[in-house]
């Protein structure tokens, strides 16, 4: 056999399907590196809403354009945990907001929004060993990623999921909005030009409804362990 330790996990799927639980598990159990990609949109966004780039005369992409050399996002440790963090504040639970999440497709939709963070995620894959989630980790950031998945559930399973995980957090919102949310993001994400979100050709996919963390976890892991044992 051919052991090969060393290759890029690349999860996407529709929102809150658990990509980046699931990814941060997979990066914790291989000891590879976790990349959540759509943390970085949600920094820019952040930003962008911070510093007038939406709805204002001139277009978000020419503010984007402008100012995009000032935005610098970078992961870092928190009590073990991998926190965001925007120009050296730590964001990571302003980014997971509505006011955030309401305008992140809108943001992710630049083309020079996503120039910029795709060179930024390649350079992290630089060395393999690393497990990305997010929207075009398959089709665009890695399409010669060892190992694909695109996970999906209905928006309703979604919603409740999401609506936990937002309640846990201390965030304030209801099932209706997350679900509004999820919906319009997926529709926003999915009719783009520029990396639009499908399924890559070699993505496996994976209906997560009616599927525990855990459940979802083994199924994953037992498809990334064949990788792993190659033997070709
Ligand atoms: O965790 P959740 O499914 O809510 O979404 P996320 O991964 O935090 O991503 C937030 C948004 O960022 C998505 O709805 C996309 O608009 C955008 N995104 C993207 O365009 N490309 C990626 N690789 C990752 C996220």
């Amino acid at each position: 056999f051919n052991y090969m330790d060393n290759i890029i996990i690349a999860i996407d799927g529709y929102a809150a399907t658990g990509k980046s639980t699931l990814a941060k598990r997979l990066a914790n159990h291989l000891d590879y590196i976790y990349v959540d990609t759509g943390a970085m949109y949600r920094a820019v966004t952040l930003y962008a809403l911070q510093n007038d780039w939406l709805d204002t005369k001139i277009s978000s992409q020419n503010k984007a354009i402008q100012q995009l050399d000032k935005v610098k996002i970078r992961f870092q440790l928190v009590n073990k945990k991998q926190h965001t963090f925007l120009n050296d504040k730590d964001v990571e639970a302003i980014i997971r907001t509505p006011e955030v999440s309401d305008r992140v497709s809108e943001v992710a939709a630049i083309p020079e929004v996503r120039n910029v963070l795709v060179s930024q995620q390649r350079a992290m894959g630089i060395k393999k060993r690393i497990v990305m989630d997010g929207r075009d980790i398959g089709t665009v950031v890695f399409p010669n990623a060892e190992c694909k998945f695109f996970l999906t559930a209905t928006p309703e399973v979604r919603a409740k999921r999401r609506l936990l995980e937002l309640d846990l957090a201390g965030i304030d919102t209801t099932f209706n909005e997350v679900l509004e949310n999820v919906k319009k993001r997926d529709k926003l994400d999915s009719s783009r030009s520029v990396a639009p979100l499908v399924k890559a050709a070699d993505a496996l996919l994976i209906d997560v409804s009616e599927l525990t963390i855990k459940n979802a976890f083994n199924a994953l892991l037992k498809v990334v362990s064949s990788h792993l044992l190659d033997d070709d």
